[in-house]
């Protein structure tokens, strides 16, 4: 791999951060550049680095996949209007939603978020925007997992061989590709991010798709919202560096009003990690376990078995896709 990975040690924000937002202005010069903002840590310090660098000649969407979090859009767009940073949402569920109908294979599912945010959501943004440029957040662990064969991160083109000027139109600045996350979370620290922001857990870009086994419909995107909405509440306060809950493909017999009720299954996972490169499961409470359980069999429709996965990364990896 030719990127060279800038050790948090060597990391001096300050400079990064200039360099970064001159190198981006010279290369944009007086043209347009788009970016799409999920709230995670990595795009919300591109999209601040770019914001400084560009101002107006920058035009920042969110994305709205139908895989976010609950209150995920809403929540974000508010919180970068505070900061100054005028963010558009643009309603692409249902392309998501009919390129993913039918895939069950998780490369497959992968590669058609890939296609639809590249070629069709960019792609389209381009042509009517007259923009020259994306600029998104792909970090060191991205580059590499990729590179590995172990997982195609939904951001990693170039790496790939995929030339997106000739592909999609457009060309792709990564400011952030030296770095692992840990160094992001201390430029977005000091690009004045609020707490909420550079501290957040990771998130994945293909979002909830790499937390459902199986087929990605919204019915099963809205049950694993719902648990995520309730894992999110129960272990905010652990520490952890990432927590997350997984929709099963399969069925389990289970009992409701004393009855058979084949139901799903939702899997807990609670990481411990520096930069996701390796991880191991949070120790966590079995009173915790126990509230988890409770919670999501009771609020989330059709669940009838949780389970808490108690495996280190490797060999799992930290979402199920
Ligand atoms: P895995 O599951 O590969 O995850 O152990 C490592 C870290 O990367 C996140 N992740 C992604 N992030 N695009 C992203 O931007 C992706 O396609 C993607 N897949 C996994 C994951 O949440 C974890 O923090």
């Amino acid at each position: 791999m030719e990127i060279q990975e800038i050790v948090i040690e060597d990391l001096d924000t300050k400079s990064f951060i200039e360099e970064k937002a001159t190198e981006i202005s010279t290369m944009v010069s007086d043209g347009l550049a788009i970016n799409a903002l999920s709230g995670g840590v990595d795009s919300s310090a591109v999209t601040m680095l770019a914001h400084k660098a560009l101002g107006n000649r920058l035009k920042t969407y969110f994305i709205e996949n139908g895989l976010m979090r609950e209150g995920e859009p809403e929540r974000i767009v508010y919180l970068f209007k505070e900061l100054g940073v005028p963010v558009e949402i643009l309603d692409a569920k249902r392309e998501f939603f009919d390129a993913l109908k039918g895939l069950t294979d998780p490369e497959e599912k992968r590669e058609a978020i890939t296609r639809v945010f590249y070629k069709d959501v960019f792609g389209d943004l381009v042509k009517k925007s007259k923009a020259k440029y994306l600029l998104q957040g792909t970090n060191y662990t991205d580059v590499e997992e990729t590179v590995a064969g172990i997982k195609r991160q939904h951001n990693i083109l170039e790496q790939l061989g995929i030339d997106t000027q000739e592909q999609y139109g457009y060309k792709v600045i990564e400011p952030l590709i030296q770095l692992r996350k840990s160094g992001i979370r201390k430029v977005a620290k000091d690009l004045e991010l609020p707490k909420e922001i550079y501290s957040r857990p990771p998130f994945p870009g293909p979002a909830l798709a790499t937390r459902v086994i199986g087929e990605v419909t919204p019915e099963r995107v809205e049950i694993v919202r719902k648990a995520t909405t309730i894992v999110e509440e129960e272990l905010s306060n652990t520490g952890a560096f990432q927590y997350l809950a997984i929709l099963h493909q399969d069925r389990v017999t289970g009992i409701r009003a004393g009855k058979r009720d084949y139901g799903l299954q939702i899997e807990v996972r609670c990481w411990e990690s520096k930069d996701a490169r390796t991880g191991s499961p949070t120790r966590l409470p079995y009173d915790t376990l126990d509230k988890l359980a409770e919670r999501i069999t009771t609020e989330v429709p059709g669940v009838v078995s949780v389970t808490y996965n108690i495996t280190n990364k490797p060999p799992s990896t930290i979402e199920a896709i």
